[in-house]
Formats: C-alpha cells, structure tokens, sequence
C-alpha cells in the first residue's frame, strides 16, 4: 500500500517540489493550496510521469481556520486514508515592527502560526481517531534567533516548532510521531528576492532530503542537516550589531 500525504502549500517551491519527489517514490498525494489551477497543472503532470500514482488536489485557504477540518476530511477520503500530513503553506513579507505594517505581521501570523496549527489539529483529530499518524511542520532557521524584518516570521516560526514539540510529548504513545523541519535557504519564490542566501540548495535537493527525513521519521532536523545543525547553535552567540547587518 502506498503512503498517504497531505501537503499544504503544494502550488510552488517546497511543497510542489516534494509532490514531485514523493510521485517518484510511489506515495499518492492530496495536494492543497488557494491556487487551484497550479494544482490541477502539477496533478495532470504528475500523472503523465507517474502514471500509477494517485493525486487528489483540494483548495484550501489555511487562514479560513474553520474550514480546515473539511478539507482534510476531503482530502483522507479521496486518498483513501491519510498516513502523512506536511503543514507547509507559508508566506514572508518582510515588515519592519513599528512602521505602520501591523497588517502583514498580522497576515503571516494567521498563516504560518495559526494556519499550521489549524491544519495539525485537524488531522491529529483524523490521525488519533484511526489510531496512527506523521505530523510533519515546516519551521525554520529563524526560529533559532530573531533577525530584523523578519519578527513576525520568526515569532509564527518559533511558535510553530514549540507547538510541535508539545505535541510531541501529548501524543507520545498514540503511535503518532511528530518531525519539527528548520530549513535554511532552498530557492523558492519565497526568497528568491534576497540578495544573500547561504548554503542555499535547490527546491529538487530540499525535497530530496525532506522525503529522506519524513521516511526515517526524524524528530527535528536543519535542512540541509550541514552545515546549519552546527550554525543554526551558534547563530545565538553573534552580538547584536552583526546581526541587526542581516
Ligand atoms: N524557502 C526557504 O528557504 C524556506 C526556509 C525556511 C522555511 N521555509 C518555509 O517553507 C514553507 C514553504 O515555503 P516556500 O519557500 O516553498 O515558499 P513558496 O514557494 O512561496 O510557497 C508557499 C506555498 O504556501 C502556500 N500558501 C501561502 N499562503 C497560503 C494560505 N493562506 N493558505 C494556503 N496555502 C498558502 C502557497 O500557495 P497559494 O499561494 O497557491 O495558496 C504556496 O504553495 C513556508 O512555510 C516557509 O516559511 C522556507
């Protein structure tokens, strides 16, 4: 029987990149974002690659919290079940605290706190009910330090990989495991606008080793692991003025 995955955010960079990496190795997909069209093109161009592989694509809006567990309920019944969720759906914007943008901290806490949330609480409902399960969450780097412009991100970040981590503890011995993900920089839309992006990989080779860490269930891993399992600890010793240059 194939494995079972939900991806949010699976329209572009990580998650689209994964749908393709977890098609070749045989899992069948439900594939969710707002962008529905992007969707239907990637589920058609699985399928011609693929052809024996499953994709079942949904709409959803994770800041539309009450409409989430339907969504996932949709998405377990056309799959057949449900194995794996990867709460991924994410946004940056990059605001500074205190100039007037309180609406883009607002919208990125909505998405990547709240949204990630709304979406793991639906399907540990769904994974609790049948009895196993995989949350996997994508946090990041930056939920190790806080770097200008990126506060609220950061803060939706570090929430999300403490409430993971809590989640962990809740629901050890319902034989569900938990895998809290810190990626570094992989080339996305997300940041494809910076002028610095260190270590970065491409979004195939970010996939590639997400697809290994998923399958070996890791608890929490730096994506690459090297070089940011070791820089992501030191990260916290830099003194304020090299950091406020970021
Ligand atoms: N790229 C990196 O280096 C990096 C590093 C650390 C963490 N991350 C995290 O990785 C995740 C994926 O980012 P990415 O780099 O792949 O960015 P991306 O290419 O911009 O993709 C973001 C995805 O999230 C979806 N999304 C955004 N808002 C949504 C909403 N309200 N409801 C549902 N889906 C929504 C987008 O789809 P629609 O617009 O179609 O809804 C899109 O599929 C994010 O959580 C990001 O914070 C990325």
């Amino acid at each position: 029987m194939p494995k079972k995955i939900l991806i949010t955010g699976a329209s572009s960079g990580i998650g689209r990149a994964l749908a393709y990496e977890l098609a070749g190795r045989g899992y069948a997909l439900a594939l969710t974002a707002r962008r529905m069209e992007t969707l239907e093109e990637i589920r058609k161009d699985i399928q011609v690659r693929h052809p024996g592989v499953t994709v079942v694509v949904h709409p959803l809006d994770v800041t539309a919290f009450e409409t989430v567990p339907g969504v996932i309920a949709a998405c377990a019944e056309g799959l057949g079940g449900l194995d794996i969720l990867f709460a991924n759906a994410g946004i940056s914007r990059g605001e500074k605290v205190g100039r007037g943008r309180f609406d883009k901290a607002r919208l990125t806490i909505e998405t990547n706190l709240l949204g990630a949330m709304a979406t793991v609480d639906a399907a540990v409902a769904y994974f609790l009910q049948q009895g196993h399960g995989h949350v996997v969450g994508v946090a990041s780097l930056i939920a190790f330090l806080g770097f200008p412009r990126m506060a609220s991100y950061g803060a939706a970040k570090a929430g999300l990989a403490i409430y993971l981590e809590s989640l962990r503890a809740e629901v050890h011995r319902k034989n569900i495991q938990v895998t809290v993900l810190n990626p570094g920089y992989i080339d996305t839309p997300l940041n494809d606008m910076l002028k610095s992006r260190p270590f970065l990989v491409s979004a195939e080779k970010g996939a590639a080793l997400i697809a290994g860490m998923i399958e070996r269930k890791v608890k929490r891993s730096t994506v690459p692991v090297w070089p940011w399992c070791l820089l992501g600890r030191l990260l916290k010793w830099l003194p304020t003025s090299v950091i406020a240059r970021f």
